[in-house]
């Protein structure tokens, strides 16, 4: 056995270009902005800021305060050093070793904030999915949605909030669309 069988990483994931990095960053911020700036969008600020000023633009850049360090990125498996649940089944797929260091094209297919969290939703492709772990994908365990919707690139959280809950947010989102609402 090799020493290397002992240790798993905190998370596997996809890792964007420093570019696709920085450009998605400002593409979130832009989001934000015109969000932020937009009458329609002015009505849920309450559930942001209670005190906020309704005439005065609202500061999402300045709620979602807790941005992800270094590049972003999309977590496939979070592993917690081995200890996290399906860990093992996750890092002993002969795909998941074979990807060690392989690029891979994300497409992402909405950006979408919550009071707690904001990011991307990402379309997988038929490759990438092979990637996705079978257990991610519910919120309640009798949830039962495709494979790869919790899919998402974190932007940012809002205080107090741990970048976990991105994808529970975006979970719901997925449910509510399931459900025939509108998002
Ligand atoms: P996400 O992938 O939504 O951004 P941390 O910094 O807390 O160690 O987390 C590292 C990454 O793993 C983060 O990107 C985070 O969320 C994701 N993550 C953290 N905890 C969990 C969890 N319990 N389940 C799934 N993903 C998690």
């Amino acid at each position: 056995p090799s020493l290397e069988k002992d240790f798993l990483p905190v998370y596997y994931g996809w890792f964007l270009s420093k570019k696709s990095s920085e450009h998605l960053r400002k593409t979130g911020q832009a989001f934000l902005d015109e969000l932020g700036n937009l009458k329609a969008f002015k009505k849920e600020s309450k559930y942001f800021l209670p005190d906020e000023d309704p005439k005065i633009k609202l500061d999402l850049t300045g709620h979602f305060a807790k941005r992800p360090p270094g590049v972003l990125h999309c977590t496939t498996k979070f592993t917690d050093f081995g200890k996290a649940l399906g860990a093992d089944e996750y890092a002993q797929q002969e795909v998941v070793k074979a990807s060690y260091g392989k690029a891979f094209t994300l497409t992402i297919s909405a950006l979408f904030l919550t009071t707690k969290t904001v990011g991307a939703r990402l379309e997988l492709s038929e490759q990438e999915l092979l990637l996705w772990p079978g257990d991610v994908d519910k919120i309640l365990p009798i949830d039962n949605l495709p494979k790869g919707s919790r899919a998402h690139i974190t932007l940012g959280c809002a205080n107090g909030i741990e970048p976990v809950q991105t994808g529970i947010d975006l979970l719901e989102f997925v449910k509510l669309e399931k459900a025939g609402n509108k998002v």
